[in-house]
């Protein structure tokens, strides 16, 4: 199919309906009082990476460095990305996953900018107004850009969190471990490339998890009970905590886990590879590293329940009243037209990109998305622009924590019920984020008119 409309490579920009271009919705310039600006420049660029296990392979980076540098704010920072391209020829773009930019900062080329094309710029400027765990990549031919290395991550502390109620600074253990695969080989580090680390006991520990891959892995903390604090960077309502209990991340999504660091070793085990993965082993106020154990086998255990953890609470909206959109969206694959040609495709209601016809809402819609997969494979649904309310799976609702998600993960013969306001006017993607789904054809536009 045609790869350039799958992932945006045209190169006229998109108008709404009444004549806006999405390229002038822009976000603030500045920061907000007290704020302060963070200017990175992220150069697009074809290099020669060495993984943590020392194999060297060929990347798509930012800056040179698999993941591309860390992106870091405190809120109310105002955050300012020069993009450049050396030599990457289908070109590049970065859109901000999960963070809710004004639409003219999302980062899709041939909707919200134009490609950056080798020797050309685009500077991107948003407010860092959410809190929590993000990442960034291209989304130009991004089932391959985004596989061979242009990504990385963005996380944005709250304002004051490092003090206490006394006023002195909290110590804590704050690792960000993007997950990302290379030719079969799965990669989970920190930013410089390490899977070994220390923490004092008594100390708490928050690790974000990152799933960069097309589809989900399996984590397990063996050593420690620990609460999921914040799903895909937004906090879960009263966590309760669990141990002995397995995750599941979706393609896309983030986790961020934490825990009280006990004085024996804990580990993070990744798809049931119990030699592979994190190990963080405990120190004491001299340094002394305390020696590693064997990992208990953490392959039977059951798979907690995000629809069932936390505690209710209150949500902006009545999730059961009437939607004043209501989409219907099955997911399969099959013999779709798509411009004009039988093309076999990853298709939404029969049809594949650009075909699919594009989702219309105005500003204050409460919209509603019904997703039922036909297909035998796992879909992980993203939105741009907007985080969704999960409101049921297979018809059971949702109990515990209120579930807002920018990726959830529909499995073959699933149904889900999630919605959201539609409060960021623009076009937005709405599309699977296993990104081949995604380049043939498992991809449409929600459009606020
Ligand atoms: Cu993380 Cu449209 O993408
Ligand atoms: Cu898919």
């Amino acid at each position: 199919p045609a790869e350039s409309a799958a992932t945006g490579g045209g190169t006229g920009r998109s108008s709404s309906s009444t004549g806006v271009s999405v390229a002038d919705l822009r976000g603030a310039d500045v920061p907000a009082p007290g704020g302060t600006r963070r200017q990175y420049v992220l150069t697009a660029q074809t290099t020669t990476v060495r993984l943590p296990s020392g194999r060297e392979i060929h990347a798509w980076t930012y800056n040179g460095q698999v993941p591309g540098p860390p992106i870091t704010a405190t809120e109310g920072d105002l955050i300012e990305v020069t993009l450049r391209n050396t030599d990457i020829d289908d070109g590049v773009t970065v859109h901000w996953h999960g963070y809710d930019v004004a639409c003219g900062e999302d980062g899709v080329p041939g909707v919200t900018q134009d490609v950056v094309a080798p020797g050309e710029e685009f500077v991107y400027r948003f407010r860092a107004e959410q809190v929590g765990t993000y990442w960034y990549h291209t989304h130009q031919a991004s089932h391959r850009a985004v596989r061979r290395g242009l990504y990385g991550t963005l996380v944005v502390t709250p304002r004051g969190e490092q003090i206490d109620e006394a006023g002195a600074s909290v110590e804590q253990v704050d690792l960000t471990l993007p997950v990302h695969t290379f030719d079969g080989t799965v990669v989970i580090a920190d930013q410089d490339g390490r899977t070994d680390h220390t923490a004092p006991a008594g100390t708490p520990v928050r690790l974000r998890l990152i799933n960069t891959d097309s589809g989900p892995h399996r984590f397990a903390l063996a050593g420690t009970p620990f609460r999921v604090a914040a799903v895909d960077g937004r906090d879960l309502h009263q966590p309760g905590e669990v141990s002995d209990t397995g995750l599941r991340l979706p393609a896309g999504g983030r986790h961020d886990l934490v825990f009280v660091m006990p004085d024996t070793p804990v580990a993070l085990v990744l798809d049931n590879d119990h030699a592979g993965g994190l190990r963080l082993r405990p120190d004491d106020r001299a340094g002394t590293v305390g020696a590693d154990t064997a990992v208990e086998d953490t392959s039977g255990w059951p798979v907690l329940d995000l629809l069932r953890y936390g505690t209710p609470a209150a949500v902006p909206f009545d999730a059961r009243s009437r939607a004043d959109r209501h989409f219907t969206m099955v997911l399969d694959r099959g013999v779709a037209m798509v411009d004009g040609r039988p093309t076999y495709a990853q298709t939404v209601n029969g049809r594949g990109h650009p075909s699919i016809p594009d989702q219309l809402v105005a500003e204050g819609d409460l919209v509603r998305f019904t997703v039922l997969n036909r297909s035998l494979e796992t879909h992980p649904w993203h939105l741009h622009g907007h985080p969704v309310l999960i409101l049921a799976r297979n018809g059971t609702p949702s109990s515990g924590s209120p579930l807002w998600v920018d990726t959830f993960d529909v499995s073959p013969g699933e149904v889900w019920e999630v919605a959201f306001r539609a409060t960021n006017p623009g076009i937005w993607m709405n599309h699977c984020h296993n990104l081949p789904h995604a380049d043939q054809g498992m991809m449409l536009r929600l459009c606020y008119d």
